[in-house]
């Protein structure tokens, strides 16, 4: 028996345990942007260390950072001869609103037929949970053939604001070849993926200011302009009729698609109809230049998150506001960077805004946006362990989401992250409902089994 087909079978022999064991680790409400959340959050890292340290990891420690703690544990027995691959992971997870919306218990974790049903099951606690337990079937049985080193980090979700300073101070400590970062999903159950690129993110909140106070709008109305209609002017105005971001220089840095770039998207199995089923709208909208992978894999993009001004209790209140509020970010993508995001948004502002509002914007997180290495011996490791589970080459993509710790890595550690996952696009991640479909979550864990002994 291979040493793979040994920790495989443990794997198999505990399918049940790992599986309540993620359904222990779900129960915790780990929302990272919330206040009221913040001994959650804590007790998910917790968690994850406890884990770390049942599967006899050396070192296991709850590090503090400026916001939520980041959990290390390493196990360098391997010798210097061999690979350092670092795994990453975040433990904390979007919030739940709207609450009505789920037709169970957030953080229920319940499983029904195919589906374990919890904020995080997707993105990205079955993931880690995934990885704990391939490294815990290969540990239990023949011994892990590299080193690895662990950075589970609590603000994914929110920017990972403090996980760059995290990793600047810590560089020895967190010196690996490769990370392996299976936060970037796969495009469907049958089509596993590796994600070869990442879209940065600029998040702004957006204030405009009217009267000092709200008004009677009969009695001002057609005298002020309501800071309301100031501000979707302004948002209507940033993009042009085609989807084009108007910031003064948006595109300048933009890398132009080379020809061989836009025949490898082409390829890609994505149908336009399959986009429409899955998120129920009439018809697609964008850049008609591109096609649908293009735009959301190497395409800057401007998003209105979300919206807030005036009277909207029930029924009616004739009132003109004193303000109103629009959470705004963009999707980067290489080399454009949030700083000068922000700068053209200001310059935006500054041209666009009428002398009868005040405004004020802040940026409130950044992340930068990543192309990696698609030929490491990294990447050959994982593409093999995928292929031998799922029977099929890997598809290569780039995809729309951002993940900061991936250029924060590039930067200070020098290691580029192999993207990849076991999520699946209509796993409603950051949405009502989300869940895992538990057989890819069962492929995931045999797959990043056979990782570790393809180096
Ligand atoms: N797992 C996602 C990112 C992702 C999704 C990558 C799908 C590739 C494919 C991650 O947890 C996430 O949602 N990140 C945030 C980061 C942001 C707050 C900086 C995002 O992309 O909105
Ligand atoms: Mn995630």
């Amino acid at each position: 028996m291979t040493q793979a087909q040994q920790a495989l079978d443990y794997v198999r022999g505990n399918s049940e345990r790992y599986l309540s064991e993620l359904k222990d680790f779900l129960t915790i409400p780990s929302i990272s942007t919330l206040d009221e959340n913040k001994g959650d959050v804590q007790r998910a890292a917790e968690w994850v260390a406890a884990q770390l340290r049942s599967m006899k990891m050396d070192n296991v420690q709850i590090m503090p950072t400026g916001g939520h703690p980041v959990v290390y544990g390493e196990w360098l027995g391997a010798g210097k001869s061999a690979p350092t691959v670092m795994i990453y992971g975040h433990y904390d997870v979007q919030p739940i609103d709207p609450l009505e919306l789920w037709t169970s218990d957030p953080f229920g974790a319940v499983v029904r037929g195919d589906y374990l049903h919890a904020r995080g099951s997707s993105d990205m606690k079955g993931q880690v949970v995934a990885s704990l337990k391939a490294v815990e079937a290969i540990v239990r049985t023949t011994g892990l053939p590299v080193n690895i080193k662990w950075l589970v980090e609590g603000e994914e979700e929110i920017g990972s604001e403090h996980l760059g300073e995290f990793i600047k101070n810590n560089k020895v400590l967190l010196a690996s070849d490769f990370c392996l970062n299976p936060d970037a999903g796969m495009m469907a159950a049958d089509k596993p993926t590796i994600t070869t690129g990442l879209r940065g993110l600029a998040y702004f909140e957006l204030k405009v200011y009217g009267p000092d106070k709200d008004l009677h709008s009969g009695l001002f109305g057609g005298t002020i302009h309501n800071p309301a209609q100031a501000l979707i002017e302004l948002i209507a105005g940033m993009h042009d009729k085609n989807g084009k971001v108007m910031l003064p220089g948006f595109y300048d840095k933009v890398r132009k698609l080379s020809k061989k770039e836009r025949e490898d998207f082409k390829r890609l199995p994505v149908t336009n109809k399959e986009i429409i089923a899955m998120t129920g709208v009439p018809a697609l909208w964008g850049e008609p230049q591109f096609i649908p992978s293009e735009r959301t894999g190497a395409r800057p993009t401007l998003e209105i998150n979300g919206l807030l001004s005036g009277f909207t209790g029930q029924g009616s209140k004739t009132v003109l506001p004193a303000w109103a509020m629009a959470k705004i970010s963009c999707r980067l993508v290489p080399d454009q960077t949030p700083e000068e995001t922000m700068k053209q948004m200001k310059a935006y502002l500054k041209k666009n805004a009428p002398k009868t509002i005040k405004w004020e914007l802040t940026n409130l997180h950044n992340a930068g946006a990543a192309i990696t290495d698609s030929n490491s011996a990294g990447v050959k490791a994982l593409a093999q362990a995928l292929e031998t589970v799922w029977g099929k080459r890997p598809y290569f993509r780039r995809e729309g989401g951002s993940i900061g710790s991936v250029v924060l890595l590039q930067k200070y550690v020098g290691a580029d992250s192999l993207l990849t996952g076991f999520g699946l696009p209509d796993d409603n991640v950051h949405s009502p409902n989300e869940k895992l479909h538990l057989p890819t979550w069962y492929k995931g864990i045999e797959a990043l089994t056979h990782f570790f002994y393809n180096f």
